[in-house]
């Protein structure tokens, strides 16, 4: 196949792969997606940065063909730098080796003991274990490592090319998006605000504590004294770095907007008029509201709704006595990801449209509670069967108060 490479810097090539048709990530919803590796030509030796997801490989190594021919060199490859080892950066490795037996690899020691689980076929492979300080020399060029465990995996590592300054950050600052062009500068920056928000809250925000505490300590040791770009291994390069460390660091903090996210399930549209008399509450008050219908929306969009919300609405109906089973799903995914990682706990009311016996509050309650949420429980809303006028009024007066709540 042919595929060009992309000159990102004197000597440092883009050449990743285009996932155009990719739309789930192990559940996250995705518009595609990018596997991003990188190629650096020292005056000796030549590393590349990362690889990409399995049966990704023939594109990869055709852009890695033409930064070559570019380069007017023969193909030689002297270091491998593993930055992280989930498959969509390591699936082409045991292709790449094949083609490049004789590369001296380096990554994190949690890394050299996970990879070789991950590709049995590597048990014997030599790895060089980098930890933060450890630096690499290609002539005239170098990197200095720089470990990142839980941003986002135990063997997450930021490798930092010191004269370009480039932070090459594998997942962290990235997005699951796929664009013909490569930097953030090149897209609309609303959408690519949206995909970072999405990627952080689904995939980095368990780890809040240590993003700010890494950056802390990057910003100590000068790490990111000249930074020029942010090149992480997911969708677009930064160009003006600044904006993706700040929106981090908000996040990290918990800083959220004047918003609620109100999610809802319903079986015979009893929970859902109730959330929509939620919202009309939120809305009178010039608040902003957002509005998932959890079966139709992807749990990765409602997550990235429900990080810059300062408050969360949550309605389910009752089966049994029971919260409808179709919120399981949601309740699971809330508690993996833990948006009350940052410290700041997010208030939440819970609603729900019972025919008898109820239930479903206490237990969605005691959910909620467990993800790290401050749940309002005298605030929680239960219904008898179809709402009428008397109780949607008192669901838009509950929006009302929230909207005033976090107004505060
Ligand atoms: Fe992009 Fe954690 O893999």
């Amino acid at each position: 196949m042919k595929a060009d490479s992309v000159k990102i810097a004197d000597g440092v090539y883009w050449v990743g792969a285009l996932d155009w048709d990719a739309r789930d990530f192990h559940g996250f919803a995705v518009p595609g997606m990018t596997y991003n590796a990188y190629l650096v030509f020292g005056d000796e030796k030549t590393a590349l940065i990362d690889n990409v997801y399995d049966g990704f490989f023939p594109e990869m190594w055709a852009r890695i063909e033409d930064a070559f021919s570019k380069e007017d060199k023969e193909i030689k490859i002297d270091a491998l730098i593993i930055n992280h080892i989930e498959n969509d950066h390591i699936g082409s490795i045991p292709e790449f080796l094949e083609n490049c037996p004789d590369v001296e690899c380096y990554c994190t020691q949690a890394a050299s003991m996970g990879i070789k689980r991950q590709h049995h076929c590597l048990a014997d492979q030599e790895l060089n274990v980098i930890k933060t300080g450890d630096t690499l020399d290609l002539g005239g060029k170098t990197f200095t490592f720089i470990n990142a465990p839980m941003l986002h995996w135990p063997d997450s590592n930021f490798t930092l090319y010191n004269e370009e300054g480039i932070l090459f950050s594998n997942d962290a600052f990235g997005q699951h998006i796929c664009e013909s062009k490569r930097y953030d500068v090149d897209i609309d920056p609303g959408y690519l605000e949206l995909h970072s928000k999405r990627f952080y809250a689904n995939l980095v925000q368990l780890s809040a504590s240590m993003v700010l505490s890494k950056v802390a300590e990057m910003t100590e040791a000068g790490y990111l004294d000249n930074l020029t770009m942010i090149a992480p291994c997911h969708g677009q390069i930064w160009k003006q770095p600044g904006t993706i460390v700040d929106l981090y660091a908000k996040w990290a903090k918990g800083e959220a907007d004047e918003k609620i996210t109100v999610i809802y399930e319903t079986m015979h549209h009893s929970t859902q008029k109730m959330a929509h008399q939620i919202v009309e509450g939120i809305m009178s008050e010039g608040v902003e509201a957002k509005m998932h219908f959890i079966r139709y929306d992807p749990e990765s969009d409602i997550l990235a709704d429900i990080l810059d919300s300062k408050a969360i609405v949550l309605g389910v109906p009752t089966m049994m006595n029971n919260p409808y089973p179709k919120i399981g799903n949601m309740l699971a995914y809330l508690n993996c990801v833990s948006p009350a990682n940052t410290g700041v706990r997010k208030k939440a009311v819970v609603f729900s449209s019972k025919g008898w016996a109820g239930g479903a509050i206490a237990k969605l309650t005691a959910s909620l509670t467990e993800a790290g949420f401050d749940v309002l429980e005298d605030e929680a809303i239960e219904e008898i069967y179809v709402p009428d006028d008397n109780d949607l009024e008192k669901c838009y007066d509950l929006g009302k108060k929230l909207a005033q709540m976090v107004k505060e």
